[in-house]
């Protein structure tokens, strides 16, 4: 209970909670790390019952309620046959189907296959750098955390050029569908930015097929010809989720990490002169502010944690943020940045699981040369300004972070 008597609840509507979701998080970590919120979801905030949970059979199928909300103003404009961005990839779908779905996309996310990328990263982030070096003073999303994971990953699967000012705002808009949301307006919105994206996906499909190359989408494609592999609405949904799963999450995690070691200026001095640090230091600033923050699954069976029984059909949310800072796990130290923390890797920010990151190799490569070459670059790099959040609960990160380097 607060000092005012009412109990302690989950509120990320709070004032202030999506530019520092931590101070609540441990209250509700330390008080009710298990509990049943009035709108009748489970939520989990500790690293034990967070990992069991993500391994345990529980399914993605059913939407969660703002997902639910957009399909239901997509078919009140367009009908139910309209083409959709959700509930088709892999990541909206149990085994078999799952199974399926990222078999087809597997190989090209293995690690073996990711470090063939890591001379174009490496020539990428020196490009954004030198940038960087002839404005003196700039916005470090901008620069350097936006674009590097949107061209790679634009450039594996082989998508034709865009407007990306325009996609950049509407995958900002539509990834919010994966978080409460209690506003009609952004619920329009993005019903709305699924539309477009839709649209746009179906239309880079269909230049592909007139362009094939030897790119993730032309493989998808081939699939999705050979008829029983992937439907062409799952073809659309996939190609959705990878593109948008490349770039929306890795953005944070250099965002986030150049924060945080901006913050930590011992241990940022620390990773300017090992080099041989730069893993070790990713896993480190991926626990300490998880670009994703959460999760969540619905009970199939009776499912059991910590003394509670969660009725099956109950959706779940995993904290995925607050597991990161489980002291239980990461020892008193856990609110602060360690870049040789032995544990580390014991973080749950690529989940866990059948539906553990796919991209994990990608983000981790991406993630080590960004931030190892940027402290080694800019010895002097120092905030330059307020840092602007993007407002967002699940993926959260600066949208602006005024950065100057002389
Ligand atoms: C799944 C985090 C980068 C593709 C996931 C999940 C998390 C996550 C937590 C599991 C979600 C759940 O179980 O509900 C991250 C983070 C990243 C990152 C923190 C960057 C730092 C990437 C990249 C890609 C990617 C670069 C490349 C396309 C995917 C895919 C899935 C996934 C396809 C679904 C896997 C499945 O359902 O089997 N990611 N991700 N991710 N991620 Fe990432």
């Amino acid at each position: 209970m607060t000092q005012t008597d009412q109990p302690v609840m989950f509120n990320p509507f709070e004032p202030g909670f999506t530019d520092n979701p931590y101070p609540h998080l441990k209250t509700l970590r330390e008080q009710v790390p298990v509990h049943e919120h009035p709108m009748g979801f489970w939520l989990l905030l500790r690293h034990a019952d967070v990992t069991e949970l993500l391994r345990a059979k529980l399914s993605v199928e059913e939407h969660n309620v703002t997902v639910g909300q957009i399909r239901e103003l997509r078919e009140a404009a367009y009908g139910d046959g309209a083409p959709r961005s959700d509930g088709l990839s892999m990541l909206d779908r149990d085994p078999p189907d799952h199974d399926r779905l990222r078999k087809l996309v597997t190989k090209a996310f293995t690690m073996r296959t990711i470090e063939k990328l890591e001379p174009r990263v490496v020539e990428l982030v020196d490009q954004a750098l030198d940038r960087m070096a002839d404005a003196g003073r700039f916005n470090l999303v901008q620069e350097l955390a936006f674009p590097l994971p949107f061209r790679v990953i634009t450039e594996m699967m082989g998508m034709p050029e865009t407007d990306e000012v325009r996609l950049r705002e509407l995958t900002g808009t539509l990834v919010r569908s994966l978080e409460p949301v209690n506003d009609p307006e952004l619920l329009q919105q993005i019903a709305d930015a699924d539309r477009q994206i839709t649209e746009l996906t179906i239309d880079a499909i269909n230049w592909k097929r007139q362009h094939p190359a030897d790119d993730l989408l032309t493989a998808l494609i081939a699939a999705e010809d050979d008829g029983d592999k992937l439907s062409e609405q799952e073809l659309v949904s996939q190609v959705v989720l990878l593109y948008v799963a490349g770039h929306e999450t890795t953005v944070n995690l250099i965002g986030n990490g150049t924060l945080a070691l901006l913050n930590h200026p011992d241990q940022r001095a620390l990773l300017a002169s090992r080099p041989d640090l730069d893993g070790n230091a990713v896993e480190e600033l991926l626990r300490f502010d998880s670009p994703v923050q959460m999760s969540r699954r619905v009970t199939l069976e009776p499912y059991e944690v910590d003394g509670n029984v969660i009725a099956p059909g109950t959706a779940v949310l995993l904290s995925i943020a607050s597991a990161n800072r489980d002291p239980a796990v990461f020892g008193l130290d856990a609110d602060k940045v360690l870049i040789e923390r032995a544990n580390a890797r014991h973080h749950t920010s690529f989940g866990g699981g059948v539906h553990h990151c796919l991209g994990a190799a990608l983000a981790r490569l991406e993630g080590r040369t960004a931030l190892g070459r940027l402290v080694r670059r800019f010895p002097d790099l120092r905030l330059d300004g307020d840092v602007e959040w993007n407002g967002r609960i699940n993926l959260r990160g600066p949208e602006v972070l005024p950065v100057a380097v002389r």
